[in-house]
């Protein structure tokens, strides 16, 4: 098979990057390793800014966004006994929007073909070849068969684990890694929220957020060593940890029910710099991790895919080369104030093992500058709605 754009991964990066290449009549071709129902079982991000919602807009298929989604005019910063309401509304004139990463995901599937966009599932073994000449292309196998995609270019939206950013020779690959010593323990559950707007808490039993998928549905997240398994988590035990962290802070208190899905996730700050290397380019968690505090990784991933969208559209509808050589020093501009907003959020938050009594007092005297001080608010809620394109 011959392509325009071969794209790894069908994710939100590489869903969304197809869509909007076939929405110019570029050429393109989705290949996933597991099958569409893994892909949508993986739950995950739940906010969403304007420029992912957006997105959806300019490709028409935001009509359920439209209909599902919660429009969220502000959120909560929060103490063991304190909420600190960050008026993102008032602030910024802007609104973040909730609606979950696999509802994206799932509109993003259901429309590729009627938008003749192909995407080939279950594609195993996958390897890429020649990035550095004139004709890269892909191999993996399909339902036992060898396959190959010719393509102009690779779109490497294969996440942080996937096989792109290792196509890229160690001696030009330039990356930075911060990881943190705990991680998130989620859950999700058929439960009406216990606020109409989330709650980030430091508490003293450490960090925990309190969001929602809809009216009805919730989903909240603690901060839990990095040694703890899910199964030293029963449903009953993480229901208690959070009514203690919850039920003052909050307008209704935790509603317990049966968990749809519970998980953890380690917290790591990336940034691979290397986001050209020949023919290949990387998009999304393949180029970047943010730890998820202030909820900013789909959002980049977004951001990521409109850069590399236009540029590709530009090369292959005008002939235009300037904005795939721009495409990397463009979206890093944007990913490093990502990466520093989460990062001072996640500090900001979370009880680290190694802060003593003094750490503890600045987190504190922060949260009660926050508090009083409407130009922090600003800046907070300016970075948390998602900087401009
Ligand atoms: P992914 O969603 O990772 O998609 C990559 C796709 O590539 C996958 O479908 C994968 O199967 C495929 N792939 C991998 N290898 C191959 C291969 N060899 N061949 C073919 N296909 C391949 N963000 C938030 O904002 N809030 C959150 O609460 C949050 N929670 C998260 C929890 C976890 C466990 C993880 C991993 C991420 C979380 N994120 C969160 C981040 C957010 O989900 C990601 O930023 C987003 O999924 C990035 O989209 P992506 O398409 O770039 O990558
Ligand atoms: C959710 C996840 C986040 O990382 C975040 O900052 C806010 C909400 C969520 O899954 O709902």
């Amino acid at each position: 098979m011959k392509t325009a754009v071969a794209i790894i991964g069908a994710g939100p990066s590489g869903l969304l990057l197809g869509h909007l290449l076939r929405q110019a009549g570029v050429d393109c071709v989705v290949v996933e390793r597991q099958a569409a129902d893994y892909v949508l079982g993986r739950v995950r991000a739940g906010v969403l800014e304007t420029v992912t919602t957006g997105l959806m807009e300019r490709l028409g298929l935001d009509s359920r966004l439209q209909r599902e989604g919660l429009i969220e005019e502000g959120f909560n910063l929060a103490t063991d006994d304190r909420l600190i309401r960050v008026d993102v509304k008032a602030l910024t004139g802007s609104h973040v929007t909730v609606y979950g990463q696999t509802e994206v995901t799932r509109d993003l599937m259901e429309a590729a073909e009627s938008r003749d966009l192909q995407v080939i599932y279950e594609a195993k073994d996958l390897a890429i070849h020649d990035v550095d000449g004139a004709q890269p292309f892909l191999t993996y196998r399909k339902d036992g068969a060898d396959q190959r995609i010719d393509a102009d270019f690779i779109a490497g939206c294969d996440g942080y684990h996937g096989p792109s950013r290792k196509a890229i020779p160690a001696a030009v690959l330039r990356d930075y890694e911060l990881a943190y010593p705990f991680g998130w323990l989620g859950i999700l559950a058929d439960v009406p929220p216990c606020h109409h707007e989330l709650i980030y808490a430091n508490t003293e039993r450490g960090f925990a957020l309190a969001s929602m998928r809809s009216e009805t549905r919730s989903r909240y997240y603690i901060q839990v060593p990095l040694t703890d398994r899910v199964e030293d988590w029963s449903e009953e035990r993480l229901w208690d940890e959070l009514a203690i962290r919850f039920d003052t802070l909050s307008e209704r208190g935790v509603t317990r029910g049966p968990a749809i899905e519970m998980s953890i996730a380690p917290l790591r700050s990336y940034v691979c710099e290397t986001m050209r290397h020949g023919r290949l380019f990387l998009a999304g968690d393949s180029a970047h991790i943010v730890p998820p505090t202030g909820a900013k990784g789909l959002n980049l991933a977004a951001s990521d895919v409109a850069y590399l969208a236009e540029a590709l559209i530009a090369f292959h509808v005008h002939g235009d080369e300037a904005g795939l050589a721009g495409f990397q020093a463009r979206a890093l501009a944007r990913i490093w104030k990502a990466e520093r907003f989460s990062w001072y959020l996640t500090k900001l938050m979370h009880r680290f093992p190694t802060d003593g009594a003094f750490e503890h007092k600045m987190q504190a005297a922060e949260l009660d500058y926050v508090a009083s001080s409407e130009t922090m608010q600003r800046s907070i809620a300016e970075n948390y709605v998602g900087l401009p394109l």
